[in-house]
């Protein structure tokens, strides 16, 4: 058989393998800047805590207004950018990385805003207005990774489609509530 040479033969990949075990998953074959995938990843993790804690406010607030299907919208909404903000912060991890939770300068790590909204229509339209800023973010980063970090890559496509489902579901939402824009 011919020896492919996009391939590296076994025995080099096995001596790769044996080299600085500590770093775990990074092996010498890890094509990224790790840093710098670690930094924005760590950008995507204060996105994704900000997120959660907009669409708690708005749960809790929609709650008291008796608006009992949107208020259950907000909190799925919620518990799905917690579990964002989990696979994130583990795949820093492995990484090498260290995911930053610092409560200080989280607002100004994270590409959407905190935004309380006065009503019901404000707050969906501000979690909208957060929804398209992660989904320009993610997109951006899916196309800076290429193919360097398949597996932070393939994390962000699937966090990206749930995003664009989000935005969807406000997008309802406000046409439910007779209010397009
Ligand atoms: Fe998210
Ligand atoms: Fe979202």
């Amino acid at each position: 058989m011919k020896e492919s040479k996009f391939l590296t033969d076994i025995k080099t990949l096995r001596e790769r393998a044996r080299k600085e075990l500590n770093q775990g998953a990074v092996t010498p074959g890890y094509r990224a800047d790790r840093n710098t995938v670690i930094k924005i990843l760590n950008e995507a993790l204060a996105t994704e805590i900000i997120c959660v804690l907009r669409y708690k406010r708005h749960f809790c607030m929609a709650s008291g207004i008796n608006a009992q299907s949107v208020a259950q919208e907000f909190l799925q909404h919620a518990n799905e950018e917690q579990v964002h903000a989990d696979q994130i912060a583990q795949r820093i991890v492995q990484l090498g990385g260290e995911p930053d939770f610092s409560p200080e300068g989280l607002a100004g790590r994270s590409h959407s805003e905190y935004v309380e909204g006065d009503n019901l229509i404000d707050m969906i339209k501000e979690d909208l207005v957060a929804e398209r800023i992660a989904i320009d973010s993610y997109r951006e980063m899916i196309n800076y990774l290429n193919t360097d970090d398949p597996t932070t890559r393939r994390m962000l496509e699937g966090i990206l489609a749930m995003e664009e489902e989000h935005a969807d579901d406000l997008v309802s939402l406000l046409e439910e509530m007779g209010s397009k824009k």
